[in-house]
């Protein structure tokens, strides 16, 4: 109570609000949501638009400029990430130290951080250009790094990347394709490849992205603060809830044992949560999983498959949304309840999903880091805390204790 009291003194005003459920720590003119209305919007553009009729090189553009570049703007970008798109060859050792069945997420986690010690010519976080290059360096990377930790994953060869193609083509080849050999990439995949990249692009102060601003606001290198995001995004409660509904899902397997795991996440003596439902700002359907549920026929049409796991999560959607539980709680699926279905039909194992989130993510990251650093009133980020210990007491010899 002290405490409270001497900070009230010295601020006039002290808030305690745990998870930051009311609290901003930032202006920012990036991306909107409004949770109640299901609505997402970059840069004021509808995130529904953007993923029907934009690419991911130009949400990027959008993100980290501001406006949506002209024909001349899009290819002298597109041009400049993929000049970037190479890893220094001494990398390639750096993967070489991790265990063979390292987490994709693990490997992201030490390469993106020790990109800082590969470009010291872009760490210099108060020089303009420098923090344009990392930025393009980030981006353009981030796909060569992720397609890297899965061909080490399952002991393949690592594919080089190959700039005649497209940014997402290009991640297909260097994940599913074989050094020296043909790889066709199939439009429909890389179309909504590229479409699941958009919709992962940025979402406000989630917990990563408040992670990088806060790594960020110490001024520390943005390799460095990137890295700090992906260790966060790991999380299942948040990037990793795509691989752990997937696993849910295939738990679950057919429709007939639904109601079993629907009862399982509402008792409240069990931990269990359905996973890809429920978030923090949306209190309605997130606008994202509309897109991707979509996106899974054309998946499976370009494919010629059909996970049955689809049917069984259609039909959990539909049992959960009818029930008061959940209707209660304004509990609906989110962007990862669907995302597992298409990528494990393209072929990614489900450690690689989050992986596939901070690559896309990457451009959010680098786009709110270059916002907090443009920002005249950004400062360092320190919390307060409610100290809740002994008050204060006289130290006691070892002996009399
Ligand atoms: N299944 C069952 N019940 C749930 C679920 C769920 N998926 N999510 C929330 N609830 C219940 C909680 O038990 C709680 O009930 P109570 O009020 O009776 O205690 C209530 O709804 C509110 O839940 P909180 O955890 O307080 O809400 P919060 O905003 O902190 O959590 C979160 C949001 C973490 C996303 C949560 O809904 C969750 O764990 N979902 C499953 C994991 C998931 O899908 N994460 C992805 C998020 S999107 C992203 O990161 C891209």
């Amino acid at each position: 109570v002290l405490d409270i009291r001497k900070m009230y003194a010295q601020t006039g005003q002290f808030t305690y609000d745990p998870g930051f459920t009311s609290t901003a720590s930032c202006e920012s003119a990036l991306t909107y949501i409004d949770g109640d209305e299901g609505v997402l919007l970059h840069r004021g553009y509808p995130i529904g638009q953007l993923a029907e009729q934009s690419s991911f090189m130009e949400v990027s553009y959008l993100l980290l400029n501001g406006e949506l570049p002209s024909q001349d703007e899009l290819t002298g970008f597109t041009n400049t990430i993929t000049r970037h798109t190479m890893l220094h060859e001494q990398l390639s050792t750096f993967y070489r130290g991790f265990r063979r069945d390292a987490h994709p997420m693990a490997i992201m986690c030490g390469v993106v951080g020790a990109l800082s010690a590969f470009y010291h010519d872009s760490t210099d976080i108060n020089d303009p250009v420098q923090r344009r290059i990392a930025s393009h360096r980030l981006i353009a990377k981030m796909p060569t790094i992720a397609a890297m930790a899965y061909k080490y994953s399952v002991g393949q060869p690592f594919v080089y990347p190959d700039n005649s193609l497209s940014y997402t083509g290009n991640f297909l080849k260097m994940t599913f394709g074989v050094p020296a050999e043909d790889y066709e990439v199939i439009p429909a995949v890389e179309r909504a490849m590229d479409r699941i990249f958009i919709l992962h692009a940025d979402h406000e102060q989630n917990a990563s992205t408040s992670t990088v601003r806060l790594a960020g606001s110490s001024g520390a290198n943005p390799f460095a603060c990137i890295a700090a995001g992906i260790a966060c995004l790991w999380g299942p409660a948040h990037g990793g809830a795509n691989e752990a509904a997937l696993n849910m899902l295939r738990e679950i397997g057919t429709p007939d044992r639904i109601q079993h795991y629907i009862d399982r996440a509402k008792d409240k003596n069990d931990p269990f949560r359905l996973m890809g439902f429920g978030h923090r700002v949306y209190k309605n359907y997130d606008p994202r999983a509309t897109v991707m549920q979509s996106t899974v026929r054309e998946v499976f049409d370009a494919l010629k498959v059909n996970d049955p796991l689809f049917e069984t999560a259609l039909r959990l959607e539909e049992i959960a949304l009818s029930d008061p539980y959940f209707a209660e709680k304004k509990l609906f699926p989110n962007v990862d309840f669907y995302s597992g279905i298409i990528l494990s039909a393209i072929g990614f194992p489900t450690t690689m999903f989050t992986a596939l989130f901070a690559l896309a993510r990457t451009v959010g990251w680098v786009a709110q880091w270059n916002e907090m650093i443009s920002d005249p009133a950004q400062k360092i980020g320190r919390p307060r805390q409610l100290y809740t210990g002994p008050t204060q007491r006289d130290y006691v010899p070892l002996s009399q204790r």
